[in-house]
């Protein structure tokens, strides 16, 4: 059974391939995008170790002057997907957004070089990415931490990767809406219009799109011009994790002072969550920066946090929350509280379960010693490939496939936790 679902998963993975970098589907995301690229690159590391490194390689070489590594690189042109280049109109050769996503690449990265047989080629691959990730890790506590508080901000929902997280919602209503051009949208062509984000939603993400083309891109004024400023604790506890296996890689290759760096970085994030925690719901919340407010609202990014391996308390509590969620709905982790009014089991991030945030927190817990919930969400995860196949994500009630179908890192999960977790399938 195992096998043939590796095999099934395989040929997803074939069919998103491009050769040097895969697309999440074809149809609704034509081109690289970042964290996708990242995770997908495990699965891949479970049969074809070069193509694994060749993955995060071609995201790497996208990355800017600055240190930024960009959302999507649109390695070839796509009318089938909006905003293309021309609305982002960030003038690179081979043109990119000019947004961020989840720093998942130095976590990946560490994979692939521990499954990597040949040690000596790994270490002249590794030396010449580890800089690079290293610099985008730097870049974020500069231009998304100006005051040094040890959280970065994200300046755009999509930035997230959650893109209509309940999150989003009090921030993005003070995001106008006056002056955005018209536009047509692709997205609900490809997929349901109901699993996707609302036209609303869209008119505000593309008006922050268009403020920060105005101001050029320049990374040093666009943190405080925005007025979409919030700090996530997954978001934080992802790169905090990738902080800490820049560290360990470093070590490896001889560079004391990278490790130092990315050790502090990592110290630093991880003291500072402790300011996230959210005592009336039992979990991690969102800090409206520009608001200055810690949120109350109950979504996974709140619990994506144990990725960052929480302490022993933290880890504990994020379990008993998980146990609430799971009276709440069929299939473990729900995007968003089913008990809470927001709710919508099909929509995106305000409902549906994914894979491969059961798959972090689930890294996270066994990292905290909470190896029983984590092999839960392990199953749940199994469960929903065997009801509805490889899909972007899933209705955590009824375990119907929602958005993409197909989809690249729901099947490198797959065989990342069937090869690694030896979840029975
Ligand atoms: C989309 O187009 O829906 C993407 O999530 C943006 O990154």
């Amino acid at each position: 059974m195992s096998q043939a679902l590796i095999d099934q998963a395989r040929k997803v993975m074939d069919g998103n391939d491009r050769g040097s970098y895969t697309v999440p589907t074809h149809g609704l995301y034509p081109f690289q995008w970042n964290w996708d690229s990242a995770l997908s690159a495990l699965g891949f590391s479970h049969y074809d170790i070069d193509r694994a490194w060749v993955e995060i390689e071609t995201l790497m070489a996208h990355q800017w002057a600055d240190g930024m590594v960009p959302h999507i690189i649109f390695h070839e042109p796509d009318d089938g997907y909006f905003p293309g280049p021309d609305v982002w109109g960030t003038n690179r050769v081979v043109p990119t957004t000019g947004i961020t996503q989840p720093a998942v690449a130095g976590f990946a990265l560490r994979k692939i070089f521990d499954r990597s047989e040949d040690k000596v080629l790994a270490r002249r691959r590794l030396a010449n990415l580890l800089p690079k990730i290293h610099a985008w890790h730097k870049w974020f506590y500069k231009h998304r931490d100006p005051e040094a508080s040890g959280l970065v901000a994200i300046i755009h929902p999509w930035e997230s990767g959650r893109d209509n997280s309940v999150d989003w919602d009090e921030a993005l209503e003070g995001v106008p809406m006056e002056g955005v051009a018209s536009f047509t949208r692709r997205d609900t062509t490809h997929a349901n219009p109901d699993h996707r984000p609302t036209d609303e939603q869209y008119r505000r993400y593309i008006w922050l799109v268009q403020t920060f083309r105005r101001l050029g891109w320049d990374n040093a004024k666009l943190h405080d011009a925005s007025p979409f400023r919030l700090v996530d604790p997954g978001f934080n506890a992802i790169l905090i994790r990738s902080c800490d296996d820049v560290a360990e890689l470093a070590e490896l290759i001889g560079d004391p002072d990278m490790a130092l760096e990315a050790r502090a970085m990592a110290a630093k994030g991880r003291a500072a969550m402790e300011s996230l925690w959210n005592p009336k719901l039992g979990q991690y919340t969102c800090y409206n920066r520009a608001a200055g407010i810690l949120q109350d609202t109950p979504t996974v990014g709140g619990i994506l946090a144990a990725f960052a391996q929480v302490p022993t308390a933290r880890a504990e509590a994020l379990v008993a929350r998980i146990n609430l969620l799971s009276q709440r709905c069929v299939y473990l982790v729900p995007s968003h509280d089913p008990a809470d009014s927001s709710f919508d089991s099909r929509r995106y991030w305000r409902g549906p379960s994914w894979l491969i945030v059961n798959y972090m927190i689930a890294d996270g817990l066994i990292l905290a010693g909470q190896e029983a919930m984590a092999q839960r969400l392990l199953a749940d995860s199994m469960r929903l490939i065997e009801k509805s196949g490889f899909a972007e994500y899933y209705d955590p009630i009824s375990g119907e496939p929602c958005g993409g179908g197909d989809f690249t890192w729901t099947a490198a999960m797959v065989i990342e936790i069937l090869k690694v977790q030896k979840v029975p399938a």
